[in-house]
């Protein structure tokens, strides 16, 4: 997947220096005539290090099929972190992180249908789609759709997707849902990503009275608890962060603390469905060895290069369902934000301004993280 998407980074540069494309020179070829491109403030990554700092830069003009969204949160996720690190492969810089994305329609172009100047909108992981009439419901999966940031652009100024932690975004409309009133702009960001990762797997593998696992509990974890409780499971919440455990338990979870693979042993085979959201390499087999024969494990945590070895024996003895899932659909992204709405579902935030981010990225790869930072783009 890497390799594609550094050959398709190659593709485009190349090609753009062919057709003399300008990268962040602020040109709009792309866009549509005569309008300009949106000034935005924000933070980037501008080499591995994973020191982001502040970057003026130009996102593309308000296309036919696009809104403008002024951004009033956008949250931390793990994958921010993996990705300007270079986690998953090399990355082009500067760089704009984040996909939790929530904020009001200031602008849309003439072909939106979906969407009203003053309407709450919401963009997670994927912009846009380069043949979008065959992206399907699940655009994830479809070989065109183009994510947040650092995906190859070629209608951006800058040549790539830029990311959240921004004031102003651009977005194709379909790739933005309505961001339900009940939800505040903090409460609404993290959904946007961790919410519908853990969400999708749930609907799909887990029933009502189910006993299920919920694995390392970080941002995605703790919507993965209360998600899952809410839709009528019974849930073991496994943390290695003994101060998780009062959080936990007052989302009706129980919680297990792992020092070492002895203290998964008496839950051999007691789950219906696991759910792992650990973002490192980890031991695999004494956690699928505690789902039920024929039940399904799922892993949404992303290691380093996405490798993550196990053994054939320990799935063929359990016959276990090992399964990774990537994100969610648009259609199912709007289907949770009302869920959560409706049933109470609120992430635990902390609120911190632009500065505070390098400081909130050390936090969350410590386990300090209580248990999704909110980034105020006023404070840019
Ligand atoms: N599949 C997808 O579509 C998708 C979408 C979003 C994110 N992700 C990935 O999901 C992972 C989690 O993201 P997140 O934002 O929830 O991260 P997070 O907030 O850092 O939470 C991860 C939790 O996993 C546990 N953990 C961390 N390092 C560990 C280690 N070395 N060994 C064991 N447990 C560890 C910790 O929980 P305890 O303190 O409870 O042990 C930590 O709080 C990342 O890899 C991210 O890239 C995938």
């Amino acid at each position: 997947m890497n390799e594609i998407k550094n050959k398709d980074r190659r593709d485009f540069l190349a090609k753009a220096a062919v057709a003399g494309v300008a990268i962040g020179a602020g040109t709009n070829l792309f866009g549509a005539v005569n309008k300009p491109n949106i000034a935005c403030k924000g933070w980037a990554a501008f080499d591995e290090s994973g020191e982001l700092r502040p970057w003026k830069f130009e996102r593309r003009a308000v296309g036919d099929d696009d809104i403008l969204i002024e951004v009033m949160a956008a949250s931390i996720c793990h994958s921010d972190i993996h990705t300007e690190l270079g986690h998953w492969g090399k990355q082009i810089y500067p760089q704009v992180p984040g996909h939790e994305i929530v904020g009001l329609v200031r602008e849309v172009g003439k072909n939106v249908k979906n969407f009203k100047i003053g309407d709450r909108a919401g963009v997670g992981c994927m912009v846009d789609n380069t043949d979008i009439a065959t992206a399907g419901s699940e655009e994830q999966y479809s070989k065109n759709t183009i994510f947040t940031y650092g995906h190859p652009y070629p209608k951006e100024p800058t040549g790539i997707s830029q990311g959240g932690y921004s004031d102003y975004f651009v977005v194709n409309s379909h790739f933005a849902i309505h961001i339900p009133n009940e939800l505040s702009w903090d409460e609404a960001a993290p959904l946007m990503c961790a919410g519908i990762t853990t969400y999708s797997p749930i609907m799909k593998y887990m029933k009502k009275g189910d006993n299920v696992a919920i694995i390392g509990i970080g941002g995605l974890g703790h919507l993965g608890i209360k998600i899952a409780i809410t839709k009528g499971a019974k849930v073991t919440a496994f943390t290695t962060t003994k101060s998780k455990i009062k959080d936990i338990e007052s989302w009706g979870a129980k919680a297990v603390l792992v020092k070492s693979s002895d203290d998964l042993a008496p839950f051999r085979a007691k789950f219906d469905f696991a759910l792992s959201t650990i973002p490192y390499e980890f031991e695999m087999e004494p956690y699928i060895a505690m789902v039920k024969p024929f039940g399904s494990f799922t892993l949404v945590g992303m290691p380093i290069n996405f490798s993550q070895k196990t053994q054939t024996l320990n799935l063929a003895s359990t016959k276990v369902n090992l399964n990774a899932s990537l994100i969610g659909g648009m259609k199912e992204t709007a289907e949770m934000a009302e869920f959560c709405a409706k049933a109470g579902v609120r992430p635990n935030i902390v609120k911190i301004t632009g500065e505070k981010i390098n400081q909130a990225w050390r936090d969350v790869v410590a386990k300090r993280a209580r248990y999704r930072f909110v980034i105020d783009p006023k404070s840019f």
